[in-house]
């Protein structure tokens, strides 16, 4: 009965997630030692307020001292007055929501355990081939340029392309202005990767939590940190959780502020800081009563270009610790690896020892 569960995962397309099954199938099921309790406290994330970023000397250095702080303390922050509409927001989630509840053989037209596609539909993270499935529907995008994209996206629902078009370009633009402050933070100036990240590459993803019957037996996601330079995550509502490195690597839900972005540093911005900030470790969990939406939006270079600690955080003291690589080294890597089993990461294959 249970293998009965999972083998119809992948070939259907109707995953266990989504046929309302009134238990979590075995092959759902995350290790005891890595179950959520479900009552983490909250994280003090700083919620950072970017009024006048952009208006030089008056705002701008206090705005990024902030960021400075969150970055070392949490490697992730909230921003507020970030410069996109609530409804640009609203819109998007909506059209995610929308996008879950298509009939299933309308999305398994998109359907791939392929990493390497440009856009793809899933359920866990490689469904029907890592050994552990979560208990997450994804839709995954490429997003910049737009236009060299929108059109391989989904045609239905018929809003999608627009709504997730309108956030998309949005939240790239705010990609580029984040890591200038980033970078800045550093001590490297605004100027130092934010025009690479601007042409460089935006995947969209967007995650789909359908409620769960037992939801201290599964996760969500596992415990990972993003490749990206930048991860922006927008929630529908809370669910997500990071490792609070600075006390005992002990989990915390991410607090709902209305009209937040939150802010990841990922693995390529670890790298280009020499590890002077750390790619946050998150997770995600569910609840037995609501389908939760996130849109996650990646923000890193060129597919081929590597990112290399930048050479002015490099010396006698901090010898370079990590090396170069680039998207598609990444992608290969997931590709090779199941990192739902939690003993291998990508970051863990670049630290130069
Ligand atoms: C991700 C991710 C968290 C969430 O897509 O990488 O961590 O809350 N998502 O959906
Ligand atoms: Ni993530």
């Amino acid at each position: 009965m249970e293998s009965d569960d999972c083998s119809q995962c992948f070939s259907t397309g109707q995953s266990a997630q989504e046929r309302g099954l009134a238990h979590v199938p075995e092959c759902y099921e995350v290790p005891v030692s890595e179950r959520p309790s479900l009552n983490s406290p909250e994280a003090q994330i700083p919620v950072v307020d970017l009024t006048g970023l952009q208006l030089g000397p008056t705002h701008r250095p206090a705005i990024v001292e902030s960021i400075r702080q969150a970055c070392q303390r949490f490697g992730c922050f909230q921003v507020v007055n970030h410069g996109i509409d609530q409804t640009v927001l609203n819109k998007a989630l909506g059209a995610a929501k929308e996008y879950f509840l298509l009939p299933a053989n309308e999305k398994l037209e998109l359907m791939s355990d392929d990493v390497h596609k440009p856009v793809r539909y899933g359920t866990s993270l490689k469904d029907g081939v890592d050994k552990i499935q979560f208990w997450r529907v994804f839709l995954k995008h490429y997003a910049n340029p737009l236009n060299d994209w929108v059109q391989c996206w989904p045609e239905n629902p018929p809003t999608y392309r627009e709504h997730m078009g309108a956030y998309s370009s949005e939240v790239q633009k705010l990609g580029v202005e984040l890591t200038g402050a980033i970078t800045e933070s550093l001590g490297l100036g605004p100027k130092y990767v934010s025009d690479k990240i601007e042409q460089g590459m935006q995947v969209i993803t967007t995650n789909c939590y359908p409620p769960c019957p037992q939801p201290r037996l599964t996760l969500g996601l596992p415990p990972h940190s993003d490749y990206s330079c930048l991860t922006i995550l927008l929630q529908g509502s809370p669910g997500l959780e990071i490792m609070d490195m600075q006390d005992g690597g002990s989990w915390k839900l991410v607090p709902n502020v209305d009209g937040s972005l939150l802010v990841h540093i990922g693995d390529h911005l670890e790298v280009l800081s020499n590890g002077l900030y750390k790619s946050v470790v998150h997770r995600a969990v569910v609840n037995s009563q609501k389908t939760r939406i996130s849109i996650a939006s990646f923000h890193s270079l060129g597919l081929d270009e590597k990112m290399e600690p930048a050479f002015q955080l490099v010396n006698e003291n901090h010898p370079k610790a990590y090396k170069g690589s680039s998207f598609r080294d990444f992608l290969n890597f997931l590709s090779a690896n199941d990192i739902g089993q939690g003993n291998i990461c990508f970051l863990d294959t670049l630290k130069i020892e």
